[in-house]
């Protein structure tokens, strides 16, 4: 397995930034899928910094994100659409009509979605976070190894950690759009970055547990190509 436990959640972010631009530089048209959350924020920014100093072109990437909230549309400041503009789309040379997320405003959206992922020819590297409950995408405990793009109910501990990213008086939507486990496992590399002593449980389950339900992570066992990329305080639960 392919651990790599960096010193602290900088040096994670910018090792997995590493591994992304690499992919860009080596196959310019790459499919990449992407996540948001707190730990992509440092990530985006490494990739940004890095894709600066190396002079390196977006133009040609097509991508795909993981999820996006149900009944959120891209004018919504709590939506994954500004957070993608706002921390990687607008900084780089992204071509926009080829940067794709699931439509929250369509509730009927999925197969659409899967279908635009098989034209692009698949994702060739995925980025991934990890929920405190083992969650990838929005695929909470509970969801089946086979499962695709579809609309799913957030568990309260997950709408109570994404709390902090809407306003004063604006409820965490009770539903989001996500990739499915197997939409995830279809990609050809994953890269999961986890920080932080929160997600350090998290990460063992996922690692070192039984493969299961009860830790959606934990498929990407049964899949030939994952790199974790984590500080040394997610490590801290791995044997
Ligand atoms: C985000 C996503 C989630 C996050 C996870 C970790 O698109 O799909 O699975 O990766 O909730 O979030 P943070 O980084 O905020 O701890």
């Amino acid at each position: 397995r392919d651990v790599r436990v960096c010193a602290d959640a900088v040096a994670a972010e910018a090792l997995a930034a590493g591994l992304v631009a690499d992919q860009v530089a080596r196959r310019p048209h790459s499919v990449l899928g992407l996540a948001t959350g707190r730990t992509m924020i440092g990530v985006y920014e490494a990739l940004i910094e890095r894709a600066h100093a190396e002079g390196l072109s977006f133009a040609e990437v097509e991508s795909f994100n993981l999820d996006e909230y149900c009944g959120l549309g891209p004018e919504d400041a709590a939506s994954f659409a500004r957070y993608m503009e706002r921390h990687l789309f607008s900084r780089l040379d992204f071509d926009k009509a080829r940067c794709h997320l699931p439509d929250g405003l369509a509730a009927d959206g999925a197969p659409r979605y899967e279908a635009l992922i098989r034209r692009a020819g698949g994702i060739d590297l995925q980025l991934l976070g990890i929920g405190r409950n083992g969650h990838i995408g929005f695929n909470e405990p509970g969801s089946a190894r086979g499962s695709r793009t579809r609309v799913v109910e957030l568990s309260e501990e997950t709408r109570e950690a994404n709390r902090p990213d809407f306003p004063a008086g604006h409820e965490v939507p009770g539903t989001a759009i996500t990739m499915g486990v197997a939409t995830i496992l279809e990609a050809r590399r994953i890269v999961l970055v986890a920080t932080g002593a929160a997600k350090a449980e998290a990460l063992a389950g996922a690692l070192e547990g039984e493969v299961g339900e009860h830790n959606p992570a934990s498929f990407l066992q049964g899949h030939r190509h994952v790199t974790i990329v984590c500080d040394r305080e997610a490590a801290a639960g791995l044997g």
